[in-house]
């Protein structure tokens, strides 16, 4: 529809049509089936609102949707499409490895097909928003939405953000694809000790310099619609942060699209205390820059008495239907409201082979080893041994996260599947051994029908029976692998734990595996890093497999016979007690540090009963074969504000297999007015470095990637001494010096 055209239609609607506009409800609503996954309360608004209700959530389903929007628009009036939008995090019925396990593929061409192809299965079913990526940056394995998040630098996050961006809206010039909603905006993943929900407080330069950057990146990346946190930055709630929403993201940022809050979060600012009521509410998120109230009362409710009490304008009311109404008609939803989705469509474009493969790819690229004694990875399958493979998640298809609310476990293929391809069966015995988790207790919280205990524990000869073949399998057998980890309850939203180990009853079971003297190799599934000390002294082999998607199975049965060269590294430090937690490798300089301190004994940044760092830092991972970073070289030892250097390292390759090495480039700025990082991801490369090769990768670094952001928010670049390190992983880094000139 031309502009005038779509200002004519904004001019006639009356004040309950525009407010609809700003109102999304959720499938009940509609009569629809609701996989929607928050708290559920009465709201109080009328039939009369609903019928004017601009948006619905997660709702899916061809068939479904065309029922929504034909209903909808046979009501008459302006009948305005509604706009379809939903939790598409990690695939639609594809579903890929979580975020983190994406985040850990170092490869963000990679998770941009991923994203393209969600798009392309999203739209064939009728969505139209995807309420992802989710780039808040993580520091703490205690709050459980790191699952959704590609981890803890802001670098990488920034280049993730803007390919899931990229993924998903790329078939919008050809009006398919869907519209991201990049969320959330800004700092959820910062809440103190990891509690979900908790309050979220930081420095100025600390929220420009780590927080802000994927954001930014996924607005430059054009992502059409923001959705706020349901916590707050610094005192104040991000759904009512007129700076955050109005200031930085619209004016300083230039971003012109749709703000919709998160999940009842207009009504939780009662709930803060930062507005007196529902009505107090709606004024202060719409007029922080909040268009769209999802799932609360309080704009169907609040926002025509404060127009009848002067307290808010209609022009403001209108800039927000404006920017709705803008979004629709850029989707073309006024000349075709289901936007030529269809169940045939759905059908031609789900699950297809190719999309399988992808998928595979991704979990593949997911996967990181952690520990390989002796070389016992990868397994020659040609030879005679005999393998056990036990464990809850031995023979499981429910791995796929708490987020994959489209994705059908029933698709995914399971371990006993994956490995079954590459063994004869008569070599592979698979037994559970044990539950994922025994108490009742943990599933009583979870609220849903289907998590209850009955289904999910065995009674206990059962569970004794299992035990028994395990132990039997076991002991018949020349190589264990262990398939254990978190159940799905245990991450994801509302998921936080303080104790991050494998569930008691699969670690005694490990326990009493590696007692029987056989090679273990260990498969974790989690949608966090785990503390993993024990298993690690239990297993000769640790791969951490991460809520692997649909492809799980194939994927780890590649590993584990070597027909991938696995290659992820972690994109989010491995503590190694619970206590350390928040840890990450870019912390500030202490003026006591550890290893490096004049001070000698007690007197040092340190804790006195644990190790001082991660089991496994950010960027580390293990591969088949050998490779060694030899000394790196500079070009220039000093430089100018319009110059740049190169940093070269040669990477040789002894063994006798390729495999994909992620060079890590790392930087650190020796004295500055703000203290800085002890080094900061500033660059990286994914190279095949092929078997008796040697390749040597240099990185091009400008002066202006050496700044950063100070406590007003502004970028600086100072000059001075700079070191640049780079390695396989932030531990093991080489440095070279150089500076910058005045
Ligand atoms: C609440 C979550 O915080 C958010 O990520 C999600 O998009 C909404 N619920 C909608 O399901």
């Amino acid at each position: 529809m031309e502009e005038a055209k779509l200002r004519q239609l904004l001019n006639s609607l009356t004040i309950e049509e525009k407010i609809g506009q700003l109102v999304q409800l959720s499938g009940e609503f509609y009569n629809a089936s609701d996989i929607s996954m928050g708290p559920q309360r009465k709201l109080g608004i009328t039939q009369r609102m609903v019928d004017l209700s601009g948006s619905v959530l997660n709702v899916a389903g061809a068939r479904q949707i065309h029922r929504l929007q034909e209903a909808h628009l046979a009501k008459g009036g302006h009948a305005i499409p509604l706009l379809f939008m939903s939790d598409i995090v990690y695939g639609y019925k594809t579903v890929y490895p979580i975020p983190l396990g994406m985040g850990a593929s170092w490869d963000p061409a990679l998770i941009k097909k991923a994203y393209e192809n969600a798009a392309e299965e999203a739209y064939a079913g009728g969505q139209q928003v995807a309420f992802a990526p989710m780039v808040d940056l993580v520091h703490d394995a205690r709050w459980g939405r790191v699952l959704e998040s590609t981890g803890e630098d802001p670098y990488l996050n920034a280049q993730f953000a803007k390919a899931m961006v990229g993924g998903f809206q790329s078939g919008l010039k050809n009006g398919k694809g869907i519209v991201s909603c990049v969320k959330h905006f800004a700092g959820y993943g910062a809440v103190e000790a990891g509690r979900e929900y908790n309050s979220a407080d930081m420095s100025i330069s600390n929220l420009y310099q780590d927080y802000l950057p994927s954001y930014k990146a996924a607005v430059q990346a054009g992502a059409k619609m923001v959705m706020t946190s349901l916590t707050t930055l610094n005192g104040v709630p991000a759904t009512a942060d007129k700076w955050l929403l109005s200031d930085l993201l619209r004016k300083q940022w230039g971003f012109n699209g749709v703000v919709i809050s998160d999940y009842a979060s207009i009504y939780e600012l009662t709930q803060h205390g930062f507005a007196a009521d529902e009505q107090d509410a709606a004024y202060k998120a719409l007029d922080a820059g909040v268009d769209i109230d999802m799932k609360s009362p309080c704009y169907a409710n609040g926002l025509k008495p404060l127009l009848a009490d002067g307290r808010l304008s209609e022009k403001k009311i209108d800039a927000a239907v404006w920017r709705v109404l803008s979004l629709k008609n850029e989707l073309c939803l006024f000349e075709d409201p289901f936007r030529g989705s269809s169940e045939a469509l759905e059908k031609a474009n789900l699950l297809t082979p190719a999309k399988r493969q992808l998928a595979r790819r991704v979990s593949q690229e997911a996967m990181v080893l952690l520990k390989n004694q002796r070389h016992l990875l990868p397994l020659d399958r040609s030879s005679h041994h005999q393998v056990a493979l036990i464990g809850p998640y031995a023979d499981e298809y429910k791995m796929l996260g708490l987020w994959a609310i489209h994705g059908d476990p029933k698709d995914t293929i399971t371990f006993k599947q994956g490995v079954g391809e590459y063994l004869d069966a008569s070599r592979l015995t698979v037994e559970k051994g044990t539950d994922i988790i025994r108490d009742a207790d943990f599933f009583a919280e979870s609220g849903r029908p289907e998590d209850q205990a009955n289904s999910q524990i065995s009674d206990s000869a059962t569970e004794k029976k299992h035990h028994d073949s395990a132990i039997a399998a076991a002991k018949r057998a020349d190589i264990i692998i262990f398939a254990g980890g978190e159940h799905t309850l245990q991450s994801g939203e509302a998921g936080s734990r303080t104790k991050l180990r494998l569930p008691d009853n699969q670690q005694r079971l490990l326990d009493e595996l590696a007692t029987l003297g056989k090679p273990v190799i260990s498969v974790i599934i989690s949608g966090r890093p785990l503390v993993l000390t024990d298993v690690l002294a239990d297993s000769d082999a640790v791969i951490q497999a991460w809520f692997p998607g649909i492809e799980g199975g194939h994927a780890l049965a590649d590993i584990i016979f070597g027909a991938y060269n696995p290659s992820g590294r972690l994109s989010m430090s491995m503590p190694a007690v619970e206590g350390q937690a928040p840890i990450y490798y870019n912390h500030l300089s202490t003026g006591r540090p550890e290893k490096t301190s004049q001070h000698v004994g007690r007197f040092v940044s340190r804790y006195t009963d644990a190790p001082t760092g991660p089991l496994f830092p950010f960027g580390y991972g293990l591969s088949y074969g050998e490779v060694t970073y030899h000394q790196p070289t500079i070009d220039q030892s000093q430089i100018s504000s319009a110059q740049s250097v190169t940093i070269s390292v040669p990477v040789e390759n002894a063994g006798d297999i390729d495999r994909t090495e992620t060079i890590q480039l790392y930087l650190h700025d020796e004295v500055a007015s703000i203290v800085q990082p002890v080094k900061r991801l500033i660059d990286f490369k994914r190279e095949v470095i092929p078997a008796g090769k040697t390749v040597t990768v240099s990185f091009e670094v400008k002066a202006q990637q050496l700044g950063f952001y100070n406590q007003r928010g502004e970028y600086v670049i100072e000059p001075g001494k700079f070191e640049l390190m780079v390695g396989p992983n932030s531990d093991e880094t080489q440095a070279v010096e150089f500076s910058l000139k005045d």
